[in-house]
């Protein structure tokens, strides 16, 4: 299992401490979760943190964009060296042209459904992506209870990808930890992101390495 974890859940008065652990862990990326208050009821960090993050960590970025209109932000996201842009289908009109313009700028494009959004609305856009992130939340917060209907959202997932030939990784998004992760793992996911779990524990390093070898 890949890892991802959540800076949201981070002690952000040591954040160069809390990203140095990461560094030193086996974590495989760092998922960087970026809210406007419009999309979703909260406002987390912006560009200049991310830019600080950006420049200390070792690890590939997996950059979450809950705002409303990510196109705008394209190339602020490969400005600060992120490997996968991940944007809502739910904030995206046009979402063919915004995975067209993330590739153009080099970057991995990620697509994201909130709880409510169904699985087939990817039908068409499936071959084009190289993640899907699945929110097992509604986004906005971290520590908040597993939605367990995400279980069937990945195993449709699943043979959607299957079925159409695509290679995009299934990456699963709020109430992770080492009990539902392993029923994702069962039900097919590739990444897990973890906040609360990881952050929020005596000793992160080891739940990471929990929920890798799920
Ligand atoms: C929520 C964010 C998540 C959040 C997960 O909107 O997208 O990445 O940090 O937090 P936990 O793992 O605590 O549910
Ligand atoms: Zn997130």
């Amino acid at each position: 299992m890949k890892v991802s974890p959540s800076l949201l859940a981070a002690d952000f008065a040591h954040l160069s401490s809390e990203i140095d652990m990461i560094n030193t862990s086996s974590a495989d990326y760092l998922h960087l979760d970026v809210m406007d208050g419009v999309f979703v009821p909260n406002i987390s960090f912006g560009f200049p943190v991310l830019k600080t993050v950006g420049k200390i960590c070792s690890k590939p970025l997996d950059v979450h964009l809950m705002i409303v209109n990510p196109d705008r932000w394209i190339s602020h996201v490969r400005d600060i060296g992120a490997e996968i842009m991940n944007v809502h289908v739910e904030a995206t009109t046009h979402l063919h042209s915004t995975i067209m313009r993330i590739h153009d700028s080099g970057m991995k494009a990620g697509v994201t459904l909130n709880p409510a959004t169904p699985v087939s609305s990817l039908e068409d856009i499936i071959a084009d992506v190289e993640l899907v992130l699945l929110m097992s939340v509604n986004p906005g917060f971290g520590g908040q209870p597993f939605i367990r209907h995400t279980l069937d959202k990945v195993r449709q997932l699943r043979n959607l990808i299957e079925k159409s030939g695509s290679n995009a990784l299934i990456e699963i998004d709020g109430g992770v930890n080492e009990r539902t992760g392993a029923e994702l793992s069962e039900a097919g996911a590739d990444i897990l992101v973890a906040g609360s779990y990881i952050f929020g524990a005596e000793d992160p390093k080891r739940n990471i390495d929990l929920l890798k070898s799920l």
